[in-house]
Formats: structure tokens, sequence, C-alpha cells
């Protein structure tokens, strides 16, 4: 199939258009490189011994997505496009709410005049908000608690408006929970522009030399180590749950949701652990106050996605943190030269 990728330039994007290309599909990115590099699809095209075409467009510019759509005719649309901070996102919501829910409107009226009604959505856990007992299903009320999970939201019941106003449409909304890792050759990664706001990228950053130690927020917790849990996810087998997801609603019209995790907590204590074996160094943390909003612990209950698409995570938190490292050792500033 000809596949859109929004947002396929950046670190689950570049993931997922990679097992695309690899899949025999044919791929068309549209970036508008904000937050991403051209380099990550450079590399995916090497990997793959295929291009994925760029087109460098916003995905508030409708008439550009309209030229692009035009030209490339794409069959079905993967929509990762959007800031994605959750710190950034209280301090800046509009943006949020323009990039993230107007652009979707905007792509999804493109899509509607293309006639082009599949579409995979990149959703995340965090809409479960901290209402919910975990493990997370998808049949919980929703309800985020930042900006940045509130268009999540926003964008899941438009989906969801869309598709009960025209069953035509074909839509998976996928809610991860923490994509971490990279793919095995090392060449290909995650990137986050400036300090990082997530835990394993500021590890790996710690771990090359760029950062001087980790800031563990909270140890007070009441967890078996006092630090939080979370339900780290391979971005490899998140890539190919999308591919999963992909041919499902090819083959099923209406609205599905599935969670994309392991069904499991690690501690933030652990994966630092974990990353000092993988990396063969005992790397500088200290305790830091807790940090607004953090939950103590959740994780997926990911048993939908493997009865409806057959999927399941299968990497180990150990083979997350060797890739993780593989690529972070060899890229230390990431895909800036
Ligand atoms: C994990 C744990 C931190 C950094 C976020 C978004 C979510 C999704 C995934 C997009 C927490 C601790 C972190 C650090 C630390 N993103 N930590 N020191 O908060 O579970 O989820 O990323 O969809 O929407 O909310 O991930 O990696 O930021 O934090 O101690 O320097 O690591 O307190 O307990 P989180 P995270």
């Amino acid at each position: 199939m000809r596949i859109l990728v929004t947002g396929g330039a950046g670190y689950i994007g570049s993931h997922t258009t990679l097992a695309l290309l690899e899949a025999g599909h044919e791929v068309v990115v549209v970036d508008n490189l904000a937050n991403a590099s051209a380099e990550s699809l450079h590399r995916v095209s090497e990997l793959a011994g295929r291009r994925a075409v760029l087109e460098r467009v916003d995905l508030t510019d409708e008439a550009g997505l309209e030229d692009t759509f035009s030209e490339h005719r794409p069959e079905a649309v993967i929509h990762f496009g959007g800031l994605k901070a959750v710190g950034e996102s209280a301090r800046i919501p509009l943006d949020y709410y323009y990039n993230n829910t107007a652009g979707t409107v905007a792509l999804l009226r493109v899509m509607a005049r293309f006639g082009v009604k599949s579409m995979v959505f990149s959703s995340s856990a965090t809409v479960y908000g901290d209402r919910n007992p975990y493990p997370y299903t998808e049949d919980m009320e929703i309800g985020a608690m930042n900006p940045y999970g509130r268009t999540k939201e926003q964008i899941e019941d438009i989906l969801t408006d869309i598709g009960a106003a025209d069953d035509a449409w074909r839509i998976g909304l996928l809610r991860y929970f923490n994509p971490v890792g990279a793919h095995e050759s090392g060449r290909i990664g995650e990137d986050p522009q400036g300090i990082p706001n997530n835990l394993m990228p500021f590890i790996a950053q710690v771990a090359v030399g760029r950062r001087e130690k980790l800031q563990i927020f909270g140890d007070d917790y009441d967890t078996q180590d006092g630090t939080c849990l979370r339900d780290y996810i391979h971005v490899v087998d998140l890539a190919e749950g999308h591919l999963a997801a992909l041919e499902y609603v090819t083959e099923h019209p209406g609205v599905h949701r599935w969670n994309l995790g392991g069904g499991a907590g690690t501690s933030v204590l652990e994966m630092l652990r974990a990353f000092e074996a993988a990396c063969g160094k005992t790397l500088p943390y200290e305790f830091a106050p807790r940090r607004a909003g953090d939950l103590p612990a959740f994780w997926a209950d990911a048993s939908k996605a493997k009865e409806e698409l057959g999927w399941q995570a299968s990497r180990t938190i150990e083979t997350m943190c060797a890739d993780h490292w593989r690529w972070q050792s060899a890229n230390p500033n990431g895909y800036a030269a």
C-alpha cells in the first residue's frame, strides 16, 4: 500500500517508516521537521534499501497537504505528527491545540476530500488520567490531566465522531505507554531537542557524558523501591504494532482502540540499573523532589491487542537498554553531526 506517515521523521515515526518499507509498502512522510531531523529518514532509507519520500509540510497547511495528497495519492495514513511534551504543553497550550488538534482536523479534511478513510492514530496512555485503576483497559473512562493529553483525547473524540457519521472510515487509536530503545542497527533512535523530559534519553545522555547526573523525581512513592513504575515498550515492538493495526483496520471498518504496552511495571531505579548493565558503567544520580503530575504506577492490559491484532510486546528491558545504548553511544549528539 501507499502509506502517508505524518511525523515520520520522528522517533516512533522513523522506526515505523522503516518497518513499513521492510514490509514492502511505499511511504510518503509529511513532517515539518520542527522536532526531527531529515537525517533519520536518510538512514531509514539506507537500512531499508528503499527510499521514503519526505514532504516538508506543516499539518496546519491544508493547501500543502492537498498538494501532497494530489501528487502521492496515499491509500492510508499513520498519524504521529504533533507536539508531545507534557510540561511544555502547560506552558504553551494554544500551540498544542493548534498544532495537534487543528492540524489533525486539517489532515482529516484533506483525507476526506481525497477519499482516504483509513487512519492509525498515535494516541497515548496519558489519556487515562489519574482516576483509573491499572492495568488500564481500553473501555475505561478517559480524562487527561494536561493540555498535551487533552489534545490526544480530543483527537480520539474527533475520530470517534467521524467514524460514527460515516461507516466508510477505518480507524485505529493506539494508546502507547512508555516507548524506549532503538533499532538494533544503532543507526536510528530517540533524539530529543534540548534537555530530555523523559527518563530513558536522560539516562542515555548521562551514560554518554552529555549530562552530569540523573535526577530521580521522588523516592518515597508506595512502590517496592520508592520510585515510580512505568510500562516501558521497545520502539520496534511499537512499530510492529502499527503495522498490525494498519492491517486490521484495512479489513475492519469502524473505530478501534488498543493499548500498546508490555503489561508490567518497571521502576526508575530498576531501569537505571538495567542501563548500567547495558553500558558497563556506574551512572551518577541523586534523588530530587517529586515531579508534578507524576503517577506512582501504571501499566497496560494489552490483551485486546493480542486477541484482535495478534500483537504483543516481546523485547525485554535488557534489550531496550542495550539497543538504546548502541544508538546513543554511536551517536552521542543524536543526528547532529
Ligand atoms: C518516567 C518516570 C519520572 C525523567 C511521559 C508522558 C507520556 C508519554 C511518555 C507521550 C517518571 C521519572 C523521568 C527524569 C525521572 N509521552 N523520571 N527523572 O512521565 O511516564 O510519560 O512520556 O505520549 O504522555 O507523560 O515518562 O519518561 O517522563 O518518566 O525520575 O529525568 O521517570 O518521574 O516516574 P512518563 P517519563
